[in-house]
């Protein structure tokens, strides 16, 4: 059967600083769904980038006293790098700056929308804060000044082209409306409807040269440059060869089976990229994630206020498996998330250091204590799961209730389930609900003492502490994948006609150091 392709892409973050948690937060949860579907079988593809043009950058170099391009070779290089250290496996990484790869897929969609009767020229009045690098109108200030920038938008009357994106609100809604564009979660569906409701205006597509100096020239108008829309939404598809002839991945991938986006870009990429797309009939992204913010002190995160954890810090401490771990587990991809640094070993110190690597390293020492590493049985002859009368009550059955049933039966369709839904957390807890199931397993069978009196039931109580740990392991590969992958060489499960014995070793030191 040919593979499912699956493309994913996260956000293409600014970049005008290095990044900070916020980011890493979105590219993992975009790498754990891309190693989900990978270990499912799909073909995937998954990109991440950089959008390297716009005046905030240019004021950041300066500050810093550099050109605008060897400060965002510096930046997106700072990004590449906590990618590698996090373990994201993006197969590849778009630059807005890139002139070979990103710039004739944006110039190629300039020409199509122009071509298609979509643009115009006019004059643009009004004002524009450089922090968001967008236009505002009144009912987006306070006082007149940016929510998110605490500073006065610059006043500007400025030639630009114009994109009818009002032309488009109909579709628009009817598309979010019947899910041909499925908003994740569903709650963010009617916020955008309220909006589209309220009237679509045109948008600035364009801005002078003299205005935006370092970005991508509109094709045929050198005078003007392209404005985020079309510079930065076009990365989605420039990264995959539109517009060039090397446009493989394009046909193949093409559309993206899910962005995952912060919900402060969602109209950006649920209203004016599917009319982009519409305008030059190309097929639409099916799914749009919408994540929460991780806020810290009750404030966004953010790089112009500078209240900003950075995310080396935590992997210092930590390492990354476990900023991994807090950011899928312990925040709901829908909800916005606060994060601090106490929340962090709280957490690590429970479910990492106890919970997992508890249940690990307690298991593999009994297993090498009573059997020398060799744990050898099946699932007819394991031991019943005595105490969890919740569970049994829940599964309606009784009889051969094992550890082995509740997994197939239970454990995994749910975890599975949610994955599918990009319940990514609730995925987690279904993980971390079979490790509680495992130690309560460990108290009500207490094998410590079974051993004395009966090595052939405590072999079978062990059997079902790696059987569970395999399982384990497997729910956590896309989540915490060295950890996953430690896990297993540490059981060294083996099949052989049907019969599944582990040959495990016991670790030099914990997965988790406590904190
Ligand atoms: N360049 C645009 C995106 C263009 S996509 C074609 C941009 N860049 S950004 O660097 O400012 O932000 C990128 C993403 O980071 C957004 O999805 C935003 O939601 C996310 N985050 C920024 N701060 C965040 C948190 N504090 N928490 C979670 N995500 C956050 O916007």
């Amino acid at each position: 059967m040919e593979k499912k392709k699956f493309y994913i892409t996260t956000p293409i973050y600014y970049a005008n600083a290095k990044p900070h948690l916020g980011h890493a937060y979105a590219t993992v949860l975009a790498d754990v769904f891309a190693r989900y579907r990978q270990g499912q079988g799909d073909k995937v593809f998954f990109l991440a980038g950089t959008a390297d043009h716009g005046e905030k950058i240019v004021r950041a170099a300066t500050k810093e006293g550099m050109g605008p391009q060897e400060f965002v070779d510096q930046t997106s290089e700072k990004f590449k790098e906590l990618h590698k250290t996090l373990g994201i496996t993006n197969d590849y990484f778009i630059r807005n700056s890139d002139k070979e790869h990103h710039w004739p897929g944006a110039q190629a969609l300039w020409k199509k929308i122009e071509a298609s009767g979509d643009l115009y020229q006019g004059v643009y009045k009004g004002l524009y804060c450089v922090g968001c690098e967008s236009f505002k109108t009144d009912k987006d200030l306070v006082n007149g000044k940016c929510l998110d920038h605490d500073t006065l938008p610059d006043e500007i009357e400025e030639e630009n082209y114009f994109f009818r994106l009002s032309k488009y609100a109909e579709k628009i809604k009817n598309i979010i409306k019947n899910n041909e564009i499925e908003i994740i979660p569903a709650s963010r569906k009617q916020e955008l409807l309220n909006f589209i409701n309220e009237g679509l205006q045109d948008l600035s597509f364009s801005r002078p040269a003299g205005t935006i100096t370092w970005g991508i020239p509109v094709p045929g108008k050198e005078n003007q440059m392209m404005y985020v829309w079309c510079e930065e939404l076009s990365s989605y598809i420039s990264a995959l060869g539109y517009g060039r002839s090397d446009d493989e991945n394009f046909k193949t991938f093409w559309p993206a089976d899910v962005h995952v986006v912060g919900k402060d870009i969602l109209r950006f990429h649920a209203i004016v990229w599917p009319a982009m797309l519409l305008s030059t009939e190309l097929p639409l992204p099916k799914k749009i994630l919408a994540h929460g913010m991780l806020i810290s002190g009750g404030k966004k995160m953010s790089k112009t206020i500078g209240n900003v954890i950075d995310p080396l810090d935590l992997i210092a401490e930590y390492g990354s498996e476990a900023l991994r771990y807090y950011f899928t587990r312990e925040t709901s991809p829908f909800e916005d998330g606060d994060i601090t640094v106490e929340k962090f070993k709280e957490a690590y110190n429970a479910n990492l250091a106890n919970g997992l690597g508890n249940l690990v390293s307690r298991t593999l020492k009994m297993s090498k204590q009573y059997f020398g590493g060799h744990v050898t049985g099946d699932r007819q002859s394991s031991p019943p799961i005595r105490t969890r009368v919740a569970v049994v009550a829940a599964l309606g059955e009784l009889a051969g209730l094992n550890i082995p049933y509740l997994v197939m039966n239970d454990i995994l369709p749910r975890y599975h389930n949610h994955m599918a839904a990009y319940e990514v957390n609730k995925a987690a807890d279904v993980a971390w609900e079979l490790i509680a199931h495992l130690d309560q397993f460990v108290t009500d069978y207490e094998p410590f003492k079974l051993i004395k009196t009966n090595k052939d039931a405590t072999e079978k109580v062990l059997w079902c502490l790696l059987y569970g740990l395999r399982e384990i392991s497997e729910m956590i590969t896309p989540l915490m994948p060295v950890t996953a992958e430690k896990i297993k060489a540490l059981i060294g499960a083996t099949e052989e006609g049907g019969t599944l014995s582990f040959k495990s070793t016991t670790p030099t030191e914990p997965l988790f150091i406590r904190k």
